[in-house]
């Protein structure tokens, strides 16, 4: 079973009301991310909550700094999914809204190879549309999607009704 971080997260991801508009409120990690003891626990337990993987991809740029540890703790590779525009060559794109505003994300074409088993790993899970949109593009490389995986989750916002997926989420809100 996946460790019990609820606290840990209570304490090092404080919430900024009303930001970047009026309305949001903002899980600011940067607290956790200085806290290294905070982190890796928080890391061992999403590397926890994964299941059997080959692969992790995360969303930039606060998916970048999860996804990465989580992959590392497993021992397999790991995928930056990019915001549109910064990948040479080429890519497979799907677009998405966002609770503010909207994104195309890109990774490069072959990132994933067909077959391989993918959890998909972020920072927050608000609309869900940023994760359902990384497992669209895994899928669209040929990969199945086992699990997603976030520390925190926005429950009334809906986010887990949108993916078709599992969801592990460390903290839920
Ligand atoms: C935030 C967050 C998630 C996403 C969650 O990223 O890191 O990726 O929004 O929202 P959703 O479930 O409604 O899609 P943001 O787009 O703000 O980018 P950042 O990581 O670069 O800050």
């Amino acid at each position: 079973t996946v460790p019990d971080v609820t606290d840990l997260v209570d304490r090092t991801v404080p919430v900024v009301a009303d930001w970047p508009e009026p309305g949001v409120q903002f899980r600011d990690i940067s607290p956790l991310l200085a806290d290294p003891q905070a982190f890796a626990t928080v890391a061992d337990a999403m590397a926890q909550a994964t299941g059997e993987v080959d692969l992790v991809l995360g969303v930039e740029a606060r998916g970048f700094l999860f996804g990465l540890a989580v992959a590392e703790r497993l021992g397999v590779g790991f995928v930056p999914v990019r915001k549109a525009g910064k990948l040479p060559g080429s890519t497979e794109s799907v677009s998405y809204d966002l609770e503010y505003g909207s994104a195309t994300i890109e990774v490069p074409s072959g990132a994933v190879a067909p077959g391989q088993r993918v959890a998909v790993v972020d920072d927050v899970l608000a609309t869900g549309g940023t994760l359902a949109a990384t497992v669209e593009l895994a899928r669209r490389c040929g990969g199945e999607v086992v699990s997603a995986v976030v520390l925190i989750e926005i429950e009334a916002l809906g986010g887990r009704a949108v993916l078709d997926v599992p969801l592990a989420a460390l903290r839920t809100y």
